[in-house]
């Protein structure tokens, strides 16, 4: 993959991930749901979170999931960095079964899955280069990497002049660029993104979504994005999933589905 900061002598937190090329030469998906199901416990009456899910994200597109409140996208999402556990079938991210890592191999896919958030996530007592070397300080890196690092992604982002900046002082659109630079710290290869414009103004969703557009590009980096925003997936994505109480009931590329939608749900949603 290509990577605008590969810093000499900084460390990497795992070894690049398994064999992406399944025997034969076809390129393996980068996440693969095979009929997984999620009860939560404590609720045995409620309906499954999600049931029979069987999806493939292809290695660097981008790939969006669309559904009403409580129709199962986060979970769906936590699923990819083993926050939670499936109940039935399997997740498969670069062909490892997350289900089945221990805790060394969960950190060291957090580190391969990086995360934005709706509210941001950002430390208001640190500053945003703190905020986002803060990951790559936990882990142990020196110093001078650090500072590459952060500066490096500061300019990725457009936010190099807000470098010594509290959060307080920053605007939605900005914050969101902390916590995109913050998720890219460890060279991820797959970005999760949980309603990353659902906090922000129509004008400042579009900028994100061009930067998420535009790292996709660059970095040839997959991005799997959660909305319940017809134009967040419009915008951006390649293909889409439509998820109704806990189950995909259509996916395909974005042109396909919104060209000629198949299902009630995503009629609805197109309205
Ligand atoms: N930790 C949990 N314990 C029990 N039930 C949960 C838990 N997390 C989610 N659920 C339930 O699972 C279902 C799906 O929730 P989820 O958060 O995945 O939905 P969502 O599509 O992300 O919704 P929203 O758009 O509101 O964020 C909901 O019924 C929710 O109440
Ligand atoms: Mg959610």
């Amino acid at each position: 993959m290509a990577s605008l900061f590969d810093t000499p002598g900084f460390i990497e937190a795992a070894p690049a991930s398994s064999t992406r090329h399944a025997p034969g030469g076809v390129q393996a998906p980068a996440v693969v749901f095979d009929r997984v199901g999620k009860v939560f416990r404590g609720s045995p009456n409620a309906a499954p979170a999600l049931a029979n899910v069987q999806l493939q994200v292809a290695h660097g597109e981008v790939f969006g999931i669309i559904g009403r409140s409580g129709a199962g996208k986060s979970t769906l999402l936590r699923l990819v960095n083993g926050l939670e556990k499936p109940s039935s079938g399997v997740v498969r991210v670069n062909e490892v079964s997350v289900g089945e890592l221990d805790e060394r191999g969960l950190v060291a896919l957090r580190r391969r899955t990086g995360m934005v958030f709706q509210h941001f996530n950002l430390l208001s007592a640190k500053t945003v280069r703190q905020n986002i070397g803060l990951p790559l300080k936990i882990a142990g890196a020196p110093k001078e990497a650090i500072e590459r690092k952060v500066d490096a992604l500061l300019e990725l982002v457009g936010l190099s002049e807000k470098r010594n900046a509290y959060p307080a002082s920053l605007s939605g659109g900005q914050k969101q660029r902390v916590g995109i630079a913050r998720a890219l710290v460890h060279d991820p290869d797959i970005l999760l993104c949980d309603e990353a414009t659902s906090a922000l103004d129509p004008e400042t969703t579009q900028a994100i979504l061009t930067l998420l557009r535009d790292i996709n590009r660059r970095l040839g980096l997959t991005i799997v994005l959660i909305t319940h925003e017809m134009e967040v997936i419009r915008e951006v994505c390649d293909t889409v999933a439509v998820i109704e109480r806990g189950e995909v009931v259509e996916t395909g590329p974005v042109w396909q589905v919104f060209g000629a939608p198949q299902h009630d749900a995503t009629r609805a949603l197109l309205r």
